[in-house]
């Protein structure tokens, strides 16, 4: 018989912050199920080595390869705590699959090992350049590494609100509150600082869990920097809502006018770059 186990409340003290991260603000599955149409559109096959930049648990590499035997994986990021976190967390208990995922602990304009068919750079991470010098170096290096007709997927976030000073609470489940805090905006130099907090019922809190030191890209900006940087094709795929309040729903759409989306106070779109 199933013995039922009470699971304890989250609080600050048991709290693991990767844990709550991975739940917050990733879902892989959806993303490769829009991921892998758009490779599958444009080549009529599938997408089988990705590489994912700034991978932190590598929650997407260790989602990709449990796909099939011919998925293969490489993911980068400068931080060894995620990346051991990650290999504990996710590569372990999907066996022989991990074998298939190899870690780099390397800036994400580093070559790797294999060409990929899929490269991803998700939530917002190449905010972290802070000049467009780097930001077209590092696009230079990704469109580079691509297998033939292979995909660059980043995005990025829009909208009126992106560059307020607000903070935006949400619960997740248990308990618990994440809560994304855009602290400062400096428009003359585009230098962006935000964090994420973690807040229990119990009122303890994870302030300040993790700080990003950014600078805000427009999706404008991140649009030409591609272009520059070699792509000749970028897509843009806007979040789609189906409630009167607007909240974005997961699902992401062709943008019929070339890119232009529709004016509204927070948006996170999907760039495809091809090269
Ligand atoms: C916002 S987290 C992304 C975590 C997760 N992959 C996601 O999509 O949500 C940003 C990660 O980028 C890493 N990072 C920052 N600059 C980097 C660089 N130049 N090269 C590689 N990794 C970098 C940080 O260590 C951090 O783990």
């Amino acid at each position: 018989m199933a013995r039922r186990t009470a699971r304890r409340p989250i609080t600050a003290r048991n709290a693991d912050r990767y844990a709550l991260y991975q739940e917050a603000v990733q879902s892989p599955e959806d993303d490769f199920a829009f991921l892998r149409r758009i490779y599958r559109r444009h080549n009529g096959r599938e997408a089988l080595h990705l590489r994912e930049d700034f991978c932190g648990t590598a929650y997407l590499s260790s989602t990709w390869v449990k796909r099939s035997p011919q998925h293969t994986a490489e993911g980068f990021d400068l931080d060894p705590e995620p990346l051991a976190w990650g290999k504990q967390h996710n590569l372990a208990p999907i066996g022989d699959a991990a074998k298939r995922v190899t870690l780099h602990k390397k800036d994400v304009r580093e070559p790797g090992l294999r060409k990929p068919d899929l490269r991803l750079a998700q939530n917002f991470s190449y905010y972290v350049f802070q000049t467009r010098k780097e930001l077209v170096e590092y696009f230079t290096a990704a469109r580079k590494s691509l297998a033939k007709d292979g995909i660059f997927a980043l995005d990025v976030y829009g909208g009126t609100e992106a560059v307020a000073e607000v903070e935006e609470p949400r619960s997740i489940g248990r308990g618990v509150r994440f809560v994304w805090e855009q602290h400062r905006y400096w428009p003359g130099t585009g230098e962006y600082l935000c964090f994420i907090h973690f807040r229990f019922r119990d009122g303890s809190k994870l302030e300040r869990c993790f700080r990003y030191d950014w600078r805000y890209w427009s999706i404008i900006e991140v649009r030409e920097a591609l272009h520059e940087a070699g792509f000749r094709h970028v897509d843009s795929y806007f979040e789609q809502t189906d409630t009167p309040d607007g909240e974005g729903n997961g699902k992401f759409k062709l943008d019929q006018r070339g890119g232009s989306g529709r004016d509204c106070i927070g948006m996170v779109a999907y760039l495809v770059a091809r090269a």
